[in-house]
């Protein structure tokens, strides 16, 4: 197993958060739903085009903050909602928001987080958004906006592809609950090798969903796990006029997660939001939906400068990014890229995703001959001509070293 510094991309650090953790929660992190097409199309998306250099032009310094949701941000990408960081590593979400902090970008708390709303605004001073779902209890649902008012979050997020949880298959056969349970012969053999990861669980065994643990009845009277939080809780029956309520309840940049339609986009804005994060939850909901990256420019061309569009799916590399940015993203945002690095080493592995695609990013744009992120535009993009190219050049899904 590499170690952090050993480690010289996402997928490297995939290897090691897959030699380091019980099989059901690094597949949880990996995973899919159904055939995992959708999964593998949001990386693969990226090969269909190539970046054009201009050669000869002045890259001593390299711009890579962007504004966004109103902050100026160190880099043009943030950290993605994920739920329930504790599987991962002992530091969860304090070892990411952290991170996040440290290189001056935005990290965004999932509802169904294992470290509350407050913990998180206590420990970082950093921007931070909440990502948050209508539920049946819509008075649990205000009591979040509440919360993040009182708490200075400066963003609100609202997840709307999530009405039903998703097949995930590989959940299924490696006996992945939340709590963690030893289900069978082989998930007690795959919790028996991952040495560090139980000695840290016999230390800090806390793995409660801690933004909804006060509301027992919420919980059915205990710990729940995702899928049956998601399919008790989770109301079938929101629609954009309970979003357009929502937004009423903040005060801030509002953006919608999930949508993939230039109509869905035109009607985020009627709403009032203020931004959209394009995704498929990382292929882990619907399967068989398009790459974020591929529905870019036909939301960009419906809202025009009306709402900020983030990419949100697939990204393992700079150059992804630099691509995302060239076809109308303002911004990208990543999650199984910083959990690889949270399970390989907590917090300093957060980092050291971070620190990885920053500086592939920084190089990228400097052989790219951009001095600015802002300036990357559709004229440094090329899409394949060859239809047979593309089909031989799917890449492999995590790094290059398979
Ligand atoms: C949570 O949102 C998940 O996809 O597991």
């Amino acid at each position: 197993m590499p170690s952090l510094k050993g480690c010289y991309n996402i997928g490297d650090l995939r290897r090691r958060a897959k030699a380091r953790l019980p099989a059901p929660m690094f597949h949880y992190i990996d995973g899919g739903s159904d055939d995992e097409w959708t999964l593998r199309r949001n990386t693969n998306a990226f090969d269909d085009c190539e970046l054009m250099p201009n050669y000869l032009r002045d890259i001593s310094q390299v711009k890579l903050g962007k504004t966004v949701m109103g902050r100026e941000l160190a880099l043009p990408f943030f950290l993605s909602p994920t739920g329930m960081s504790r599987l991962f590593h002992h530091e969860k979400e304090l070892g990411a928001c952290r991170a996040a902090d440290k290189f001056g970008t935005l990290y965004s708390l999932s509802t169904l987080s294992t470290t509350s709303l407050e913990d998180v605004a206590a420990a970082t001073a950093g921007p931070k958004m909440f990502q948050i779902y209508i539920l049946k209890d819509r008075l649990l649902t205000r009591e979040f906006v509440q919360r993040c008012k009182s708490s200075g979050y400066h963003a609100l997020c609202l997840t709307v592809d999530t009405m039903v949880a998703g097949n995930r298959e590989r959940d299924l056969v490696n006996g992945m609950t939340m709590p963690p349970r030893i289900t069978s012969i082989s998930n007690f053999f795959s919790y028996a090798r991952s040495v560090h990861w139980w000695l840290n669980m016999l230390r800090d065994p806390d793995f409660r969903l801690a933004n909804v643990a006060h509301r027992v009845d919420a919980l059915g009277g205990g710990a729940m796990g995702l899928i049956d939080y998601v399919n008790s809780q989770f109301d079938r029956s929101v629609t954009w006029d309970d979003v357009a309520w929502l937004v009423e309840q903040w005060d801030g940049p509002f953006l919608i997660k999930g949508l993939q339609s230039a109509q869905d986009a035109r009607r985020a804005m009627d709403v009032g939001a203020t931004g959209v994060m394009i995704s498929n939850h990382g292929g882990r909901q619907l399967d068989s939906t398009p790459a974020p990256f591929d529905c870019v420019e036909d939301m960009r061309n419906a809202v025009g400068d009306g709402l900020e569009l983030i990419v949100d799916g697939g990204i393992r590399r700079g150059t992804h990014i630099i691509k995302a940015l060239c076809r109308g993203a303002d911004a990208c945002s990543v999650g199984r890229a910083y959990l690889y690095g949270l399970a390989a080493g907590g917090q300093a592995g957060v980092e050291r995703a971070l620190e990885l695609l920053r500086s592939e990013l920084e190089r990228g744009l400097a052989l790219l001959g951009v001095a600015d992120v802002s300036e990357l535009g559709p004229g440094h993009l090329r899409e394949l001509c060859s239809g047979d190219f593309k089909a031989g050049n799917q890449a492999p899904d995590q790094g290059a070293r398979g």
